[in-house]
């Protein structure tokens, strides 16, 4: 068979990991030719592709991003891309496709899929926010790197007695957050799964410093929102100690804090950071595996499915189970996740 190979969306440790298992299992294993798809669909929709051998894949298992690159197309060139799918697989010679990616790209897999592309998907994101599967891999690299950032930051926040409030990704769930707060020990957890209240972060940081503590660490969600009217301090304005609050959720938390208690407040936004560089042993792991069931699902001919991590085992899922709607913390999580603040 000619297998065609692309990643698309926002980059996410493991990629590599997955690619180079698709390219060991496909061709060592079942003698087929994998075509390596640029810029996802965007290379798709442009018949740009490469033959992937197994030398081509010798040394990547451990390297961040993608070595396939990834891209952006608008809506209209997808729909247009969509209604071509039997001509674009021609164009690059595959018989069925791997689509890896994050929502977005399994929104786009099942368009192709339902418009008669033989296509399975995987799916990766560091906001481990996608359904139908346990987790993706890339999450807990980027747990990893956040949770690293809290440890460190503790000891400067210590020796200057300062809040720090460390903004972490995550546009519409909590995951991140939750796990590398409730790793790295943080006082206190802001998801947007449930908007929080100003005052009650405030009496936390202040009731600490009572206690004689000398610092507090935050981590909040960059989807993180405060509850209607519970922020007094208007965005944009200096605080009590020249900062300005522009910016995101974590820019001004930090200068409200540090005008409700007078006390000093910086906000840490830890970015990009948290998606790129190494993989983890557990990411490269579970991308080996998708990567391995993926191929056995394109033999099978379980297009339209998904490769998932269920409990343990690795099951293939109909992709819309996945799109349907996002995973979110759910209550229990967080109430189990204060319970240590
Ligand atoms: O991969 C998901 C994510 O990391 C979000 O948490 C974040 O908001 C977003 O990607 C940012 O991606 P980009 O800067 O590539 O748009």
């Amino acid at each position: 068979m000619r297998i065609g190979v692309l990643t698309s969306g926002g980059d996410c440790p493991g990629l590599n990991a997955v690619i180079r298992s698709v390219v060991h299992r496909a061709v060592a294993d079942h003698g087929d030719t994998v075509v390596g798809i640029e810029d996802g669909f965007l290379g798709l929709i442009e018949g740009r592709g490469r033959p992937l051998a197994l030398d081509d894949v010798h040394g990547i298992l451990t390297r961040g991003g993608t070595v396939l690159g990834s891209a952006r197309v608008e809506r209209d060139r997808m729909r247009e891309g969509v209604a071509r799918s039997a001509e674009l697989a021609e164009n690059l010679g595959i018989d069925a496709l791997v689509a890896i990616g994050g929502e977005g790209t399994l929104t786009a897999a099942q368009l192709f899929s339902d418009a008669g592309l033989p296509v399975v998907a995987v799916p990766k994101t560091i906001d481990n926010d996608i359904d139908a599967t346990d987790v993706t891999f890339g999450h807990d690299t980027a747990v990893h790197v956040a949770t690293e950032a809290i440890d460190r930051l503790k000891t400067t926040a210590e020796s200057h007695q300062r809040v720090m409030v460390v903004e972490l990704m995550g546009r519409h769930t909590g995951w991140i957050t939750l796990h590398a707060g409730m790793a790295g020990g943080a006082h206190g957890i802001l998801i947007p799964e449930r908007p929080f209240d100003i005052e009650e972060v405030c009496r936390m940081v202040e009731e600490r410093f009572s206690r004689g503590k000398k610092f507090a660490i935050v981590a909040v969600a960059e989807g993180a929102a405060p509850l209607p009217g519970t922020m007094r301090f208007a965005h944009g304005e200096a605080d009590a100690f020249g900062h300005q609050t522009f910016g995101g959720i974590g820019t001004r938390l930090a200068g409200e804090i540090a005008q409700w208690l007078g006390k000093e407040s910086k906000p840490v936004i830890l970015g990009h950071v948290q998606r790129g560089g190494t993989p983890t042993a557990q990411d490269r792991v579970l991308a080996t595996r998708f990567g391995w069931h993926a191929v056995e699902a394109v033999h099978k001919g379980a297009y339209g499915h998904m490769t998932a991590l269920c409990g343990t085992e690795i099951r293939m899922v109909p992709i819309v189970d996945a799109v349907t709607r996002l995973k979110t913390v759910p209550e229990e999580r967080w109430i189990e996740a204060e319970a240590v603040l």
